[in-house]
């Protein structure tokens, strides 16, 4: 990885890039779901924001990535105070509390939606890019490290470019990138979750780069917790039904799954590897995490294709000491997320997806982002992308959160991120509710028995009851005047029982 003379000429410390950055800077940088993000020069931009603020200064940037990023980005920038706005997805605790305080304004995308709307000028294109990669060229070709994310579309759309070169995976995700950006009316040819339309690497004009930073940082992820008893339950009714829906012709050979973040999606995938019937899986996925090492060792992936690798450190060792010994390279694609979050190839694929919702209502629409309505969460990411244009679409949850104080299912959702024609099926740990071919009121009957905890059961019946009784029309049966009777006396008393 020896740089050629031009470029060793932009070789810089964080600090002397980060003073690069100007007061009012929009800056797009690599990262999704915690991989890839950069690590050096976002911090000392931190540093020199608070010094600059602590002298009276007003100094704050705009911050575009793929999706959510580490401490070194996210949790940095937002306790200094210098993250102004932040598009399109985030799930950290300190950019939270910045978002509900009002003081980070906050643009929650659909995940393939946000290349394309900087393209176009919806949004304020990035007048800085800053991206992690594993090689650079002296013609300005850019290998990435472990995602796609919006990266070629910062880099083709900002003015300027600083390259964090980060040694720490060597040469292992070289060749797994498949970077393409789809033109109006211009085709994405993929046909099968192994096919590759587009190059290793995204080529700029080296002019571009203001600086390069060398790093040898890991992507700074926790070990997954093994799944809890809910998780397990979820992913047992979940391959329970979809061996169902095999054995009655509903389900074709070979379609991919997607899968979300965390503990469910890893007991699906889990199951899925330990289960001696299981066929070979190929993923068109959003995230690739760790649970697919288990499905690679027990032989049964044909391709993980995703917009990142989010591996916990061992699972970033593993993947380095397996690349090349056992080539677990090739079972690798990673591309833009406007690829692999795409409608149109997710609805021709038949993709099996899988999401977690923050609350569903009986009707079967999902709040995937709003506590109470109003507080932020994480934002939709890709969870709308799939819902919508999958073949087979599950959202799952607990059936209650916070010790049975909430209830994951209530009579009206607080804020809508999927409505009722973009479910399914939802599965909690009670059970599994297949919403297809149904009407509202069947839909609602059969959430509350299948879903639903016992505790909260007869109070949503006795919701329904009423809307059927005193609703104005018999549609879908609401009375506004209670529909948020749960969220009321959750705000009220601190529980909805
Ligand atoms: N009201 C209030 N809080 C709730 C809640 C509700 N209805 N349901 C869950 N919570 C809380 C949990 O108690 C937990 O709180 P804690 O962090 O203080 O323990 C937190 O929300 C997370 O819930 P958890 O059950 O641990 O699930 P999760 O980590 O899988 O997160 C979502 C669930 C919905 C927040 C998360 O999946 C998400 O952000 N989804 C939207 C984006 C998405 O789907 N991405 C994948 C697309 S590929």
């Amino acid at each position: 990885m020896a740089l050629n003379p031009a470029l060793k000429g932009k070789l810089k410390t964080a600090e002397e890039a980060a003073a690069l950055i100007n007061n009012g800077e929009i800056i797009g940088i690599s990262g999704f779901t915690g991989a890839a993000y950069p690590k050096a020069v976002t911090p000392a931009l931190a540093k020199r924001g608070e010094k600059l603020r602590a002298e009276g200064v007003d100094f704050g940037i705009s911050l575009y990535t793929g999706a959510s990023v580490g401490d070194e980005c996210d949790g940095v920038l937002a306790r200094a105070g210098i993250m102004k706005m932040r598009l399109p997805y985030q799930s950290h605790t300190d950019v939270r509390n910045s978002i509900n305080k009002g003081t980070t304004e906050y643009l929650d995308l659909h995940l393939s939606h946000s290349a394309r709307m900087i393209r176009m000028g919806f949004i304020p294109k990035p007048t800085l890019a800053i991206v992690e990669a594993c090689e650079l060229t002296a013609d300005g070709k850019i290998y990435l490290t472990g995602c796609g994310g919006n990266t070629p579309t910062y880099l083709e759309t900002a003015d300027r470019v600083i390259i964090e070169l980060n040694s720490h995976y060597g040469d292992t995700l070289i060749g797994t990138h498949d970077l393409f950006i789809p033109q109006l009316g211009g085709d994405i040819p993929i046909h099968a979750s192994t096919d590759k339309i587009g190059k290793e690497f995204v080529q700029i004009n080296p002019e571009k780069i203001v600086a390069i930073v060398e790093t040898n940082l890991a992507d700074s992820l926790k070990p997954f917790a093994a799944p809890d008893e809910d998780s397990n339950a979820i992913a047992a009714y979940i391959l329970e039904f979809l061996a169902h829906e095999r054995k009655r012709g509903r389900l074709p050979e070979g379609v991919p799954y997607q899968s979300g973040v965390g503990n469910v999606a890893n007991a699906v995938l889990g199951t899925m590897a330990r289960d001696p019937k299981q066929e070979p899986v190929s993923l068109y996925t959003e995230v690739i995490q760790d649970s697919v090492f288990d499905i690679l060792e027990a032989d049964k992936l044909v391709i993980a294709s995703g917009a990142s690798v989010s591996y916990s450190i061992a699972g970033q060792e593993k993947y380095k000491a397996n690349a090349h010994a056992k080539n677990w390279k090739s079972k690798f694609i990673l591309r833009p997320q406007e690829i692999s979050n795409n409608p149109e190839v997710i609805r021709r694929l038949g993709v099996i997806s899988m999401n977690t919702a923050l609350e569903a209502d009986i009707f079967g629409n999902v709040n995937s982002t709003h506590v109470n309505g109003s507080r932020m969460m994480n934002g939709i990411g890709g969870s709308g992308d799939f819902a919508r244009n999958c073949l087979l679409g599950f959202f799952m949850t607990p059936s209650v959160a916070k010790g049975g104080k909430i209830s994951a299912f209530v009579p009206m959702v607080s804020h809508t991120d999927h409505t009722e024609h973009d479910t399914m099926i939802f599965v909690s740990e009670q059970g599994l509710a297949d919403l297809r071919g149904l009407a509202p009121i069947k839909r609602a009957k059969l959430i509350i028995e299948k879903c639903a905890h016992p505790t909260y059961r007869p109070l949503l019946q006795e919701y329904l009851d009423y809307g059927i009784k005193h609703s104005l029309a018999l549609h879908t049966p609401h009375t506004l005047e209670k529909a948020f009777d749960f969220h009321k006396r959750l705000i009220e008393t601190g529980s909805m029982v």
